[in-house]
């Protein structure tokens, strides 16, 4: 089912579920999945000056400053025509702002925000959990969504690993980030009548089929 003309951000603290429902509608929709964490672990692995400079704020679960990741949104957003999630971004009030006047000034205005929401308490365990494939980004959980075979990326055969921002202290860090710098993105969005939430704690085919709701997709189709 091709979705076409939605410019969507999903905001949600870490381990909100945002990544898992950002794959699932690229998968069944076709919209684009762009995630601001995806992009700078690429540019880490690969070692660029921005993946060089970045590291040293997401091993320590503070935001990377704004004029690199807005450069980085930005160019992905021009070479997608037909329709976005943003899952990661916008992530300061900064942020948000930028955003808003890049997409005002390309006529693409954001169709659609949505917040995920899931109590401090279960993103603990949601992220202590947490395995992401190497090769092709698949996102399992030890207990939630286990691999059928330990270790191994059902899709892909590749292996699979723990992400070194969710060891427990720097996951508190990353929860801190979220209630000082992320959660006043809500209200940005709230007062300009954008803002929808789903609830974060049901299972994942669930909490998709609220996203699809809110973006008008008849439930019951082959999503
Ligand atoms: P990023 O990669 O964006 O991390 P995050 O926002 O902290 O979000 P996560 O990827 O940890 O969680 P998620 O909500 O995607 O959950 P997931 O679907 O994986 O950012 C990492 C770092 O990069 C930041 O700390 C910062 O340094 C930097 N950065 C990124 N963007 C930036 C920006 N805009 N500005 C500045 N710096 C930036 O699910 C988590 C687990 O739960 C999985 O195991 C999954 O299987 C499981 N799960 C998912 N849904 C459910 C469910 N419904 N029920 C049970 N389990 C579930």
């Amino acid at each position: 089912m091709k979705v076409e003309n939605v410019r969507m951000v999903l905001v949600g603290p870490p381990g909100a579920g945002k990544g898992t429902q950002a794959k699932m509608l690229r998968e069944r929709t076709g919209l684009e999945h762009l995630s601001t964490g995806d992009l700078l672990r690429e540019a880490v692995r690969r070692n660029t000056p921005l993946g060089a400079e970045a590291k040293a704020y997401m091993d320590r679960g503070r935001l990377v400053p704004d004029r690199l990741v807005a450069r980085l949104v930005e160019e992905r957003i021009s070479s997608s025509p037909d329709g976005f999630v943003l899952d990661g971004y916008p992530r300061s009030v900064a942020q948000a702002a930028m955003l808003d006047e890049f997409l005002e000034r390309a006529g693409r205005p954001l169709t659609h925000v949505v917040s995920v929401e899931v109590p401090a308490e279960d993103l603990v365990t949601r992220l202590g959990g947490r395995r992401t494939c190497r090769e092709c980004g698949a996102v399992f959980h030890v207990r939630f969504a286990p691999p059928r075979t330990p270790g191994v990326c059902d899709r892909c055969g590749g292996a699979l690993y723990q992400r070194e921002d969710d060891r427990e202290e720097t996951v508190r860090a990353r929860l801190e980030v979220f209630e000082k710098e992320t959660s006043p993105v809500l209200e940005f969005y709230r007062r300009r009548g954008l803002l929808r939430s789903v609830d974060g704690r049901k299972a994942p085919d669930e909490v998709f089929r609220s996203i699809l709701d809110i973006l008008g997709v008849a439930v019951g189709t082959d999503a």
